[in-house]
C-alpha cells in the first residue's frame, strides 16, 4: 500500500510512522511527504530517508479550493492508497475528501470530542481535566469529527506544563498511529455511520 503523509511541523509522527515501516510493523511505504511549510522539518525527515518531499505553497493558488485541487492531483498521480495526517495544520476541502472518504486519518493531541482544534494539550491544562489522551481518527468534513479508530488515555499531573503534557501524548501517538494505520492496510476496519469497527479474523 502507498502511503502520503501531509505535515506542517516536526514531523515526529511521520518518523514514528517511517520507522514502524523500516521494522516491518507497517506493511506499506510511505511514497511521498507533503508540506504547505517549506521549513517543516517534516520535508527534512523525508529526504534524509529518500522519500519523495514535496513543498506545496498555498500562495501559488487563487484560493483554498484550488490548493486541495493540487494535492488531491499528487495523491491520485501516486496511487494514494492511504492518507495520514501528522501534524498538518489545515483543513482538507471537499475536493479530497470525496476523493479518499474513508482512506484519510488524522492524529490529535486529546480524547475525542474533548479539546477539538488547536493546542489539544493547553485547552486540557486550561480546563484541568485529570486524564487526556490522543486519538486516531477518519477525517471527514469537520475538525477533528470523523470515526474513532483508536485512543488511548494518558494522566494529567498538578506539576505538568503544555509541554509535559505534550510530550506524554506524543509518546502514545508514536505507538498508536502505526498500530492503526497497520490495521486499515490489513483491511480490519469498518465504518458505519459514526462508528469505527475493528473486525479480526
Ligand atoms: C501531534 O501532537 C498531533 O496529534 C497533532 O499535531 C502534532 C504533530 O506533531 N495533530 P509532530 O509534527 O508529528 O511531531
Amino acid at each position: 500500500m502507498n502511503l502520503a503523509v501531509l505535515a506542517s511541523g516536526y514531523g515526529s509522527n511521520l518518523q514514528a510512522i517511517i520507522d514502524a515501516v523500516d521494522r516491518g510493523e507497517i506493511s506499506g511505504r510511505v511514497k511521498t511527504v507533503i508540506s504547505d511549510v517549506e521549513e517543516a522539518y517534516a520535508l527534512e525527515r523525508a529526504r534524509r530517508h529518500n522519500i519523495e518531499a514535496i513543498y506545496i505553497n498555498p500562495k501559488d493558488f487563487p484560493g483554498r479550493k484550488a490548493f486541495n485541487e493540487a494535492i488531491a492531483a499528487l495523491l491520485e498521480e501516486r496511487e494514494i492508497d492511504l492518507v495520514v495526517l501528522a501534524g498538518y495544520m489545515r483543513l482538507l476541502s471537499p475536493v479530497i475528501i470525496n476523493k479518499f472518504r474513508g482512506k484519510i486519518m488524522n492524529i490529535h493531541p486529546s480524547l475525542l470530542p474533548a479539546f477539538p482544534g488547536l493546542e489539544g494539550a493547553k485547552q486540557a491544562l486550561d480546563y484541568g481535566v485529570k486524564v487526556s489522551g490522543c486519538t486516531v481518527h477518519f477525517v471527514d468534513e469537520g475538525l477533528d469529527t470523523g470515526p474513532v479508530i483508536l485512543q488511548e488515555a494518558v494522566p494529567v499531573y498538578d506539576d505538568d506544563t503544555v509541554e509535559s503534557l505534550h510530550e506524554r501524548i506524543h509518546r502514545v501517538e508514536h505507538r498508536l498511529y502505526p498500530r492503526a494505520i497497520q490495521l486499515f492496510i490489513e483491511g480490519k476496519l469498518s465504518i458505519e455511520g459514526r462508528r469505527c469497527y475493528r473486525n479480526e479474523g
